[in-house]
């Protein structure tokens, strides 16, 4: 198989020296790819700014903002058999970056945000017959909202991970997860970032086989 899997945060710059941004390192979304490889399959790794070396043998497409990475899974999508969003896209941007950087005397302490586009409603416009596979991080009700954006972004499956749980979500290398499609729910217990890529990796196998 050939996978589309992104990582990471998208950061939106203000000017060029401040931007919006979140916890996520990356990690999430690199355990997958290396995962993916280990099982014999072809990966584009699509990441924000993060600090992890790449997995040698994936091809990789480093990406600033939530548009950049748009356009990056947009030019892949085509050529994969799934695509795995682990990536942390921020939701909003400043609606004007400016051009140097702002100055305390002069600038509003007021950002005004516009929306970004989301990518994975922008994926189910022009799949074709790719397996799409999406990430729900919550801080409560974890499940409820997983259920609800699988239907509303028209996934195949949404891996729900509770970010407020120890050993969970942002930055650590574990992650305690659930796996909801339309035939149910399967929880996992706490495991290794990798092992959670296994698990991910075996799943689309199955169905794409
Ligand atoms: O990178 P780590 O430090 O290892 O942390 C891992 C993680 C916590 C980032 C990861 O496990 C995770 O949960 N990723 C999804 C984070 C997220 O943005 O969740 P969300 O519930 O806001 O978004 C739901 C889904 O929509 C995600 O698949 C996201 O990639 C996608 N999305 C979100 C916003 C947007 N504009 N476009 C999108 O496609």
């Amino acid at each position: 198989m050939r996978l589309l899997i992104t990582a990471g945060p998208t950061r939106e710059h203000i000017d060029p020296v401040r931007f919006l941004s979140n916890c996520s390192t990356g990690k999430m979304g690199f355990a997958i790819a290396e995962a993916a490889l280990a099982a014999g399959h072809e990966v584009e790794l699509v990441a924000g700014p993060v600090a992890l070396t790449p997995p040698a043998s994936a091809h990789y497409t480093p990406v600033i903002s939530a548009r950049d990475m748009l356009a990056a899974v947009m030019e892949y999508l085509p050529t994969v058999d799934a695509v795995i969003m682990t990536a942390a896209v921020a939701d909003w941007r400043p609606a004007e970056v400016a051009q140097d950087k702002l100055k305390k005397h002069t600038m509003e302490p007021v950002i005004k945000l516009v929306p970004n586009p989301d990518i994975l409603s922008e994926i189910k416009k022009v799949k074709t017959n790719q397996f799409i596979v999406g990430f729900a991080a919550e801080t409560r009700n974890a499940l409820e909202y997983a259920k609800d954006k699988l239907e509303r972004k028209g996934l195949d499956m949404i891996v729900a991970n509770d970010v407020s749980q120890p050993g969970a979500g942002f930055a650590v290398d574990t992650n305690i997860v659930s796996f909801v499609t339309q035939q149910g729910i399967e929880h996992f217990p706490l495991m290794s970032k990798r092992e959670v890529g296994a698990k991910i990796i075996s799943y689309i196998e199955s169905k794409l086989s």
